[in-house]
């Protein structure tokens, strides 16, 4: 599986994802303001890849000036997680994981005033949420795939795979176990407007592991639900709220509110990190309102008439009754949720 990002020799490399499945090419990223620019204009994209990200980013921080003391060490890194947090607001991992950061800055410093000391930490601290967020994905991954019947006939929206985490993928990890237990027959991916992460990843993906799918636009799949015997629907999730209402790319409620007319599973995978104890229900969740003309082109071509406005919430929220199962690392959820 190819990775999101990696790290070495002090450096975060960040494959760029919007020329992807064309070209795979990763961006060297030195400074903690090259990461946040990366994440706003989703280079690298995916909740829990944004969080790992951002936690890169405050390793980068906390090296790339010379700080005469442990203060202004400080101070530098609580700018850049204020920078790294206003890049998007719905994917509460990214905020799980700066927050994470800020508090093992906080007891080292409480611990000493030696830089070289607090770097190194912090470093070691990144690589642990990269190193977790693959565990916790395969655990995801061994769990959903005891809910799946044989030959089962799944929907996936968006990417929640390698590319979307630190690696395995959650609702992708999902359907690779099942895979891999001779579970799926066959994956319908939603090519997923406007972005097209469905077209061009969640495909990418499958297809490099042998995983039998077919691209659909995201207006076929009611079509899709009522002729092709689809068992489940496969999601993965940005935000869920206490009481299991999941934002995610926006689309996905619309599937959940077909499965529910169709008596197709829907479920909902994701990682502890994606859970935002602070709020207990979805309107809490802030939604992102990306550029209209994301919506209005397509890789960079106008494709209305010049001056047509567009909507473009990047997210939507599912309520919890919609929701078969919410699968985490720790099992597997069922409503009325409570985590
Ligand atoms: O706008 P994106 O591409 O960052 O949105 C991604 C999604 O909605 C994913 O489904 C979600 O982050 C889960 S990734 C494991």
């Amino acid at each position: 599986m190819i990775k999101s990002l990696y790290w070495k020799n002090s450096c975060l490399y960040i494959l760029n994802q919007k020329i992807l499945p064309r070209r795979i090419k990763y961006l060297p990223c030195r400074k903690y303001e090259e990461v946040a620019e990366c994440i706003r204009e989703m280079v690298i994209r995916g909740a829990p890849a944004i969080g790992i990200a951002a936690a890169f980013g405050i390793v980068l921080a906390g090296k790339e000036k010379k700080f005469s003391n442990s203060k202004f060490l400080n101070q530098y890194i609580r700018k850049a997680c204020n920078d790294l947090k206003k890049t998007r607001p719905t994917a509460v991992n990214l905020f799980w994981a700066i927050e994470r950061m800020q508090e093992k800055l906080k007891s080292l410093s409480k611990e000493t005033g030696n830089i070289g000391y607090i770097q190194k930490r912090l470093e070691e601290e990144a690589k642990r949420i990269l190193a977790e967020d693959i565990e916790m994905n395969k655990k995801i991954g061994a769990y959903g795939a005891k809910l799946l019947k044989k030959n089962s006939v799944v929907i996936t929206h968006c990417n929640a795979g390698a590319l979307a985490t630190g690696g395995y993928g959650t609702a992708i990890g999902v359907i690779t176990s099942g895979w891999k237990s001779g579970k799926i027959k066959m994956v319908y991916v939603d090519e997923t407007r406007p972005y097209l992460q469905g077209a061009r990843l969640t495909a990418l993906e499958l297809k490099q592991q042998g995983i039998p799918y077919r691209l659909i636009c995201d207006n076929m799949a009611g079509h899709i639900m009522k002729t092709e015997k689809v068992s489940a629907v496969i999601v993965g999730a940005d935000r869920i709220s206490k009481n299991g209402d999941t934002a995610n790319k926006i689309g996905t409620y619309s599937l959940a509110v077909l499965a529910k007319y169709h008596n197709v599973k829907f479920y909902v995978a994701a990682p502890g990190s994606t859970i935002d104890r602070k709020i207990s229900s979805g309107s809490e969740i802030p939604v992102e309102e990306r550029a209209e003309k994301e919506v209005t082109t397509i890789f960079d071509r106008l494709i209305v008439p010049k001056g047509t406005r567009a909507c473009h919430p990047a997210f939507d929220v599912t309520p919890s009754k919609l929701i078969s199962a919410i699968i985490t690392e720790k099992g597997i959820f069922k409503y009325p949720y409570s985590f």
